[in-house]
């Protein structure tokens, strides 16, 4: 292999800080995400608390997860949240018309997700009902999950056998409001987001972050809608707060057209840098989208959640069409990497993401086997993982220099991702090797500091395609990376043909 590639990092120059809510999650009534994957009820022979996963509670602590958004999607606009309380014989059953037009009976409600995320330690982010639900059903929710006294909400939950309220710091303003969550104009949501938003109160203590359901992929003229919706972010006489204080955006990464997205585990080469290439676009979204609310906010009061992103590829033989179950291999590692870094990179007006979703779901943490109940954890997982140390780190900048780049749908990718942060006295630095065939060795020029112990973990496999199952769970895990040594500016890196390699070292004054 051959020097390809110097980062350069000053370690004396933190940026922003990265909100461990880039690290965030999403749960929706699709599939087997919630029923049989997070939710198997009280009486399974798998373990359970409440009916909730044990095995998926204890896999997900490892990923601090720090929020989890909840019950959709596309989903959140069909969903009435009386129906998902009170005995569960009793609870009425609906139709999920967008995910195989399964009958939903209810049974994990607003109950059974506050106990989930009281599990995992995680935020909740609860998303509301615009498209179908009316602005009374959505204030009540907010009282109902968070109010102390005796108010008619309150006093509801209490006989549901909750006496404290919750706390529920974020909430969606509706989904997807463009499209299945209503069909609407820009002009149109952002009247009903204001309006909407306005009735989700803060009761008591619980201050709720509210996020106006924003733009696809790059519909930059629904970001400027909904952020002229803002008028004067609050400054305005007589106005003390804006109505929603952050926007979100969606973006899928897929190598096809919607009719035919590829398999999550059969491609070609060209295939493998397509998705990368697609993935790293959330680059340019990224930039573009922060632009336009710049021009509205330079402050940057106003957040950025992009509250989806994942691979999406078409689901496994066999499996229902409408449950999007994939499978995910070290190529949807790399497409999170890349994700990561530019997150990092974009944590002064990025404040939370979101993976699609956590379980069974599109690019998922976890896989778990219909029959058998086995769980299994995906590369996607061991991203996340290995990525704990960024959050609420501050951001390095990493200069990647002379890294050999691919020209794909008219954009330049470069072989090398890379991003750095700062936390506790140790750099975090990580560093992927987008060649689908070659060894690269980088130089970390690390500046600005004395180095003090290193440690290094790779995650890669033999084979791009390589993916977990229950039989070869560990086919693509982490290990101790021994290829780091002491280099005159820092360190030397090898960094295998397709893997992620993420290096801490100790800083010193
Ligand atoms: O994550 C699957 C679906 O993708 C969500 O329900 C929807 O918001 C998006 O179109």
């Amino acid at each position: 292999s051959h020097e390809s590639a110097r980062v350069v990092v000053n370690l004396d120059l933190p940026g922003s800080r990265i909100s461990r809510h880039l690290y965030g999650h999403f749960a929706e009534h699709l599939g087997r995400c919630i029923y049989g994957g997070f939710f198997v009820g009280e009486d399974s022979d798998i373990p359970n608390e409440g009916g909730i996963r044990l095995d998926v509670v204890e896999a997900l602590r490892a990923l601090q997860v720090p929020n989890l958004r909840w019950p959709g999607g596309c989903f959140a606009d069909d969903y009435h949240w009386k129906d998902g309380i009170g005995p569960r014989e009793e609870r009425p059953r609906m139709v999920n018309s967008h995910w195989g037009d399964v009958v939903e009976d209810n049974s994990f409600g607003t109950h059974e997700f506050m106990q989930l995320c009281e599990m995992l330690g995680a935020d909740a982010y609860v998303n509301g009902n615009v498209g179908s639900g009316t602005v009374r059903e959505m204030s009540e929710w907010i009282e109902y999950l968070t109010r102390a006294d005796d108010s008619p909400m309150a006093a509801l939950r209490r006989e549901n056998g909750r006496d404290e309220p919750w706390k529920v710091p974020f909430f969606g303003i509706g989904n997807e409001a463009w499209g299945c969550g209503g069909n609407m104009r820009a002009d149109a949501y952002t009247d009903l987001a204001r309006q909407y938003a306005t009735y989700v109160r803060d009761h008591g203590d619980n201050k709720v972050y509210r996020i106006a359901a924003g733009a696809n992929v790059d519909d930059y003229k629904w970001t400027a809608a909904l952020m002229r919706g803002l008028g004067c972010l609050g400054g305005c006489p007589g106005e003390s707060s804006s109505p929603y204080q952050a926007l979100s955006l969606h973006y899928y990464t897929m190598t096809g057209p919607w009719a035919d997205k590829g398999s999550a585990t059969e491609f070609t080469e060209d295939e493998w840098y397509v998705a990368l290439s697609r993935a790293f676009r959330i680059e340019e979204l990224l930039t573009r989208h922060s632009t336009v609310m710049d021009g509205y906010d330079p402050d940057k009061r106003v957040g950025l959640v992009l509250d989806e992103w994942g691979t999406w590829w078409n689901v496994e033989e066999g499996t229902n069409p409408g449950f999007l179950y994939q499978q995910n291999s070290l190529r949807d590692a790399l497409v999170a990497s890349v994700h990561f870094d530019a997150f990092h990179r974009h944590s002064d007006r990025l404040v939370m993401a979101n993976i699609a979703q956590t379980v069974n779901v599109l690019q998922a943490m976890l896989l778990t086997d219909p029959e058998s109940g086995a769980l299994v954890k995906t590369p996607t997982y061991h991203v996340f993982e290995m990525n704990t140390g960024h959050h609420d780190a501050d951001s390095l900048e990493a200069h990647v220099v002379g890294a050999e780049t691919r020209e794909i749908d008219g954009r330049s990718l470069p072989m090398i991702s890379a991003s750095a942060s700062i936390k506790d006295g140790r750099a975090l630095i990580s560093l992927s090797n987008l060649e689908a065939s070659e060894d690269r060795t980088v130089t970390l020029d690390l500046r600005g500091a004395e180095l003090g112990s290193v440690t290094a973990r790779i995650l890669t496999a033999a084979d791009t395609a390589a993916h977990n199952t229950p039989e070869n769970p560990d086919a693509v895990a982490p290990v101790a990376h021994e290829g780091v040594r002491a280099h005159a500016r820092g360190l030397e890196v090898d960094l295998p043909a397709h893997s992620y390699v993420t290096v801490s070292v100790e800083v010193t004054a």
